[in-house]
């Protein structure tokens, strides 16, 4: 549309004018703010940007190949992938409390990403191309909320970002400071991203991560991967997208009950459906999913996903029950 097509003109020529003709670096999530945010950079100064994926193995059935192939396809972007998989599972070992699991992977992000950024930045390497800029997928509700609002607290030149150590140090850019989440979405299809990401519903950092009550192991994060993949295709194909928030998939991997599966007696693991309806997941309300959805959705999952036999809806509302189980 006209206002997005200004919006990105816009972005475009003040990214321009700010990075000049530095060299600037992007860390992909999968989600849409950084992907968004990337495209509008990579609009603007094409080359002088690289993007960063840390592929920490807890993304969704596909999401990284939507990085590694759709996003590049889409944008041209120079993308440097790192597979991290191996390093967070060893990282994860043993370990069950949530709020640990958030920790580590946060932990081993930074670490990792720093390295990445520190390979950027040697490869550029010569005087006057030096990577400076960092692009934040921040929006306008997180510069309102941090204080940014009243046009004083503008992020200062070479601050540290997140968790960087003070010797990397990078000036950030913010393409998206003054866009609200369903303008972001439209700038994404403008820049003609792939729309399973532009369109991607909420989801967490530390991914399937903390959607798997337990220790994360690979094999249990492939069980998670094809059950949450069939939920959201069937979801997908009942038209329920925009009617709900979000709808994680939960693994209980340490509980175990019996079931009858094919010809025989199995002893497999529940998987919890958590629909959820909201404004802002600040608070939600359990979604009404059909009857005939739901039906669906646990046939599909107890005949395709061997270890799973039992299906179970969360109908709580938050509060008191949060959005994750974790
Ligand atoms: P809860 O579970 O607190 O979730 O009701 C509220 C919203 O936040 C998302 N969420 C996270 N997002 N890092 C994130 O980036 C996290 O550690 C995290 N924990 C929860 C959740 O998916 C929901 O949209």
């Amino acid at each position: 549309t006209w206002t997005m097509v200004n919006i990105v003109e816009e972005q475009v020529e003040r990214i321009r004018a700010e990075v000049g003709t530095k060299r600037v670096i992007c860390a992909l999530s999968g989600g849409v703010d950084s992907a968004v945010a990337g495209a509008l950079v990579q609009r603007a100064v094409g080359d002088q940007l690289t993007c960063v994926f840390v592929d920490h193995g807890l993304l969704r059935k596909g999401e990284a190949e939507q990085v590694e192939k759709d996003y590049v396809a889409a944008t041209g972007a120079a993308l440097k992938v790192v597979d991290a998989q191996e390093r967070f599972l060893g990282a994860l070992a043993g370990v069950t409390d949530p709020e640990e699991k958030r920790k580590i992977i946060g932990r081993e992000f930074i670490r990792i990403f720093e390295q990445a950024a520190r390979e950027v930045v040697a490869e550029a390497g010569d005087g006057d191309a030096e990577v400076e800029f960092l692009v934040q997928g921040t929006l306008y509700p997180d510069v309102v909320e941090s204080g940014g609002g009243t046009g004083t607290a503008n992020i200062k030149s070479h601050h540290n970002v997140g968790g960087l150590p003070d010797d990397l140090q990078f000036t950030l850019v913010e393409p998206l400071r003054e866009l609200f989440k369903d303008e972001v979405r439209r700038v994404g299809e403008e820049l003609g991203l792939p729309a399973e990401m532009v369109w991607r519903q909420p989801f967490p950092g530390p991914g399937l991560g903390i959607r798997i009550i337990g220790e994360v192991t690979a094999e249990r994060l492939d069980i998670l991967r094809e059950a949450d993949a069939i939920a959201r295709e069937e979801l997908s194909r009942a038209g329920l997208d925009r009617e709900i928030w979000q709808c994680p998939v939960v693994l209980l991997a340490d509980v175990r009950s019996v079931g009858v599966q094919g010809d025989g007696r199995t002893y497999g693991h529940p998987v919890v459906l958590r629909p959820v309806s909201s404004e802002d997941a600040m608070t939600a309300d359990w979604s009404r999913v059909p009857y005939d959805v739901l039906a669906v959705i646990s046939n599909r999952i107890t005949n395709e996903v061997r270890e799973i036999n039992r299906v179970t809806l969360d109908v709580t509302s938050k509060p008191p029950g949060t959005i994750e189980w974790e």
